[in-house]
C-alpha cells in the first residue's frame, strides 16, 4: 500500500514537471533587438532607512566590522551606491552640535518619533564607505524649508563630491491628505532651486518622485498614467520649471505585510515565480520610457524597494527564495532599461501601519544584521550573496547589455507569461548578456535560474533543469560556470548558501572552496533552486 502510494507520488511529480527537465535556449545568438541600454555598473545598490544607517555602518570610532567587511566584497566585484532615506528622513532634523552621529528619539513603548543627525553622521558615511555615491532625501513632509536646507547642507558640507543626489520627502504619494502632483510639484521646484542657489549647485542634483504607489492597470491608459503622483505626472505638472531634475525615483514593493489581507499573500511560492515578478515590472515600461526621453537613458531609478513592504516576511524574504528573487529582478528590471536598483535595508518603524506584523527589531528583508537586535542574533542572510553574483556580473563594465532570452519579450513589449507560451510556469529564466567590447555575435555571460522550489525540508529527489545554451556559444563552446546554492529555497541562512562555493555568511570572510565548472557541450545543469553566472570563454 504505502509503496504503491509513494510510486504513484514520483510519478505525479514527473507528469508535473516533466517539461522542466531540458529547456534548449533558440537563438540567433547575436544582441537580441531588444537588448538594453548599456548596463550601469551600480545596478545592485543600496538604500538603507536614515534612522539605521548608523546601525549599519557603526561610526569612525566603532566600525561594524560585519559590514565593513560585506561592503568590502561588493566594491571589489563592481560599484555600489547608497540611497539614504525612506520614511524616517521626513523627520529627520540637523544640529551642527550634535556630538554623536546620530539621535534617534524613541520613547519608552520603542517608537521612534524622530532622528537628528551632525555632522559626525556623514564623516561616518565617509570614512567608512568612501567608494559609495551617495543620494540624500531631505524631509517635506514637515514643509520646513529651513529644516531641510539645514539637512542639505550638512550633506553637502560633509559629503563633497560623494554626494551624487538629493531627494526632496520620502512617498509624498502617502502623504495625508493626500497630495497632488501640482502640489508636489510647485512646492518641489521652488525648493530644489532655492537649495541648489543657497549652496551653489551648478548642475541639476536633484532626483524627483520617490514615490510609492504602483502603476494603475491598463498603463496604457492615458488616466492611468497621470491620475497618480510619480515622475511622470511630477515632470508634466512643473517640478523640473527650474530645471534642478537629474533623476527621477519610484519605489516597488511587490508584497506585503503592512495589513493581514496581504500578508496572506505575501508566501514564498508568489515571490519565487517570474511570471508574477515580470507582469509586476512590466507595469513600469510606459515610465521607465517616458522618463528615459526626458533626463537620458540612466534617468530612471527604482531608489528603494524590496519583497515585501513593512519590513519583510518572516519565513518569506530572509530566505534564499528572496535571494533568486533579488536575482531575477535586478536583471530582469535591468532588461526593461531601469538604470538602478536600491535594495532596502533597515528595520520596522513602530508607527508605519497600525495593523502591520513586524514590531520592533531589524527588517526581515535585510540582507544581513549587523548587530544584535530583538529579531535575531547578527547575521548574513541568503540574499548578500546575490549581490556577490550580481557584482561578477556587472564587472565594473559600462559596456554590457542585457536581454530576457527566456522566457523572453511578446511582441507588444510585455514578458511571455504561462498563458503566452511560458512552458515552465515561470521556473526557469535565461539572460544574456553582451559586450559591446567583446563584439555583438554571442554573449559574453549568461545567467541561468531555476527558481521551481525544492525545500531543504522536502522528501523527493531534487529535480534538476538542463539549459541546452549551445546555440549561444561560440564553436569551441567553452565556459565556466559559478552557482548560487542552498539545500532549499526555504534555507534563512546564509552561512548555508553558498556562491561560487563560498559562504560568506559566518563573518562576512569567504568559506569554503571557490568552485568554478567548466562545461564545454553547453549543457548547464541547474537543481530546483539555484541560479549560475555561465562565462563564455573568448
Ligand atoms: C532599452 O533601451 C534600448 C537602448 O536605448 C532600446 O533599444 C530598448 O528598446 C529599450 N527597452 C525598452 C523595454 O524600452
Ligand atoms: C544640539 O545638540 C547639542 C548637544 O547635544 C544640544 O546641547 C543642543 O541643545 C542641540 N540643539 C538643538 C537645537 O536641539
Ligand atoms: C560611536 O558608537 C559608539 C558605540 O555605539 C558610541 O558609544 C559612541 O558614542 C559613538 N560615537 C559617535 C561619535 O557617534
Ligand atoms: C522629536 O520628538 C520628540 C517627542 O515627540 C519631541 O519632543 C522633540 O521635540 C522632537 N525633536 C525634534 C528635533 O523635532
Ligand atoms: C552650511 O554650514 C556651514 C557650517 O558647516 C555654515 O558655515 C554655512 O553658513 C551653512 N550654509 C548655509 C547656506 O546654510
Ligand atoms: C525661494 O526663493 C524665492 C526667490 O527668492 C522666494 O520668493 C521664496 O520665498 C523662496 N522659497 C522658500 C520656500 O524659501
Ligand atoms: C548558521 O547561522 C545561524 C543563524 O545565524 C546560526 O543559528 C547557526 O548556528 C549557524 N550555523 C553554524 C554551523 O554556525
Ligand atoms: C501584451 O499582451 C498581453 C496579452 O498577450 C497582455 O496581457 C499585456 O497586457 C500586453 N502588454 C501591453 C503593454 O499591452
Ligand atoms: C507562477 O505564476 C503564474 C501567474 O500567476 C502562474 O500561472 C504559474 O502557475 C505560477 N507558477 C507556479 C510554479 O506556481
Ligand atoms: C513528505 O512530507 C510531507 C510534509 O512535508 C508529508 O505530508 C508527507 O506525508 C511526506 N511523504 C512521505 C512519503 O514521507
Ligand atoms: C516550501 O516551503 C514554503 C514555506 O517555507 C511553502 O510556502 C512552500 O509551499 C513550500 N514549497 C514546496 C514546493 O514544498
Amino acid at each position: 500500500m504505502l509503496f504503491s502510494a509513494l510510486a504513484f507520488l514520483a510519478l505525479a511529480r514527473l507528469a508535473l514537471t516533466a517539461n522542466l527537465e531540458y529547456l534548449k535556449l533558440n537563438g540567433p545568438s547575436s544582441l537580441p533587438a531588444d537588448a538594453s541600454h548599456h548596463i550601469h555598473p551600480s545596478l545592485a545598490s543600496f538604500s538603507i532607512e536614515t534612522a539605521f544607517v548608523i546601525t549599519f555602518l557603526g561610526n569612525v570610532s566603532q566600525p561594524n566590522e560585519l559590514t565593513s567587511k560585506l561592503l568590502r566584497h561588493l566594491h571589489e566585484r563592481s560599484s555600489v551606491e547608497l540611497r539614504i532615506g525612506g520614511i524616517t528622513a521626513d523627520s529627520t532634523y540637523w544640529n551642527q552640535s550634535l556630538p554623536v552621529a546620530i539621535d534617534n528619539f524613541i520613547d519608552d513603548k520603542g517608537v521612534l518619533h524622530n532622528t537628528t543627525i551632525g555632522p559626525e553622521f556623514f564623516n561616518s558615511i565617509r570614512t567608512l564607505w568612501p567608494e559609495a555615491d551617495v543620494t540624500m532625501n531631505l524631509d517635506l513632509h514637515d514643509l520646513s524649508y529651513e529644516g531641510a536646507l539645514e539637512v542639505a547642507n550638512g550633506t553637502v558640507v560633509g559629503l563633497g563630491d560623494q554626494l551624487v543626489a538629493l531627494e526632496i520627502g520620502n512617498e509624498p504619494d502617502h502623504y495625508s491628505p493626500l497630495w497632488s502632483a501640482e502640489k508636489y510639484a510647485g512646492i518641489w521646484s521652488e525648493w530644489s532651486k532655492n537649495i541648489s542657489d543657497a549652496l551653489g549647485f551648478t548642475t541639476p542634483m536633484w532626483q524627483v518622485a520617490a514615490t510609492a504607489e504602483d502603476p494603475l492597470w491598463p498603463y496604457q491608459n492615458p488616466d492611468g498614467l497621470s491620475s497618480a503622483l510619480d515622475c511622470v505626472s511630477a515632470m508634466a505638472a512643473g517640478a523640473n520649471a527650474a530645471n534642478t531634475v537629474k533623476l527621477c525615483s519610484e519605489h516597488t514593493y511587490q508584497y506585503s505585510v503592512c495589513d493581514p489581507a496581504r500578508a496572506a499573500v505575501a508566501i514564498l511560492p508568489n515571490l519565487v515565480n517570474h511570471t508574477r515578478l515580470a507582469m509586476y515590472m512590466d507595469l513600469w515600461i510606459p515610465r521607465i520610457r517616458t522618463m528615459r526621453e526626458q533626463l537620458g537613458e540612466h534617468g530612471f531609478l527604482i531608489g528603494e524597494y524590496s519583497s515585501v513592504s513593512c519590513s519583510g516576511h518572516d519565513g518569506v524574504s530572509n530566505t534564499f527564495g528572496q535571494a533568486l528573487w533579488l536575482l531575477d529582478t535586478s536583471l530582469y528590471a535591468a532588461s526593461l532599461n531601469v538604470s538602478r536598483l536600491y535594495s532596502h535595508q533597515g528595520g520596522p518603524l513602530a508607527l508605519q501601519s497600525s495593523t502591520q506584523l513586524n514590531h520592533g527589531g531589524l527588517s526581515f528583508y535585510d540582507m544581513w544584521w549587523p548587530v544584535d537586535n530583538t529579531n535575531g542574533q547578527t547575521r548574513v542572510f541568503p540574499s548578500y550573496h546575490t549581490y556577490l553574483f550580481l557584482g561578477e556580473t556587472l564587472s565594473k563594465s559600462n559596456s554590457l547589455r542585457i536581454s530576457n532570452i527566456y522566457p523572453g519579450r511578446q511582441s507588444n513589449g510585455s514578458t511571455i507569461t504561462v498563458e503566452g507560451g511560458d512552458t515552465s510556469q515561470g521556473q526557469l529564466i535565461a539572460y544574456g548578456i553582451w559586450d559591446d567590447k567583446l563584439g555583438s555575435h554571442y554573449p559574453s555571460k549568461l545567467a541561468l535560474l531555476n527558481v521551481e522550489i525544492y525545500n531543504q525540508t522536502a522528501n523527493y529527489t531534487r529535480p534538476s533543469t538542463t539549459f541546452d545554451i549551445s546555440q549561444f556559444l561560440p564553436r569551441q563552446g567553452k565556459v565556466t560556470v559559478k552557482k548560487l546554492q542552498a539545500p532549499g529555497a526555504d534555507v534563512m541562512f546564509g552561512n548555508l548558501t553558498t556562491w561560487a562555493g563560498q559562504t560568506f555568511g559566518f563573518t562576512g570572510d569567504p568559506v569554503g572552496k571557490l568552485v568554478k565548472e567548466t562545461v564545454r557541450n553547453g549543457q548547464v545543469v541547474l537543481r530546483a533552486s539555484e541560479a549560475a553566472l555561465v562565462e563564455v570563454v573568448h
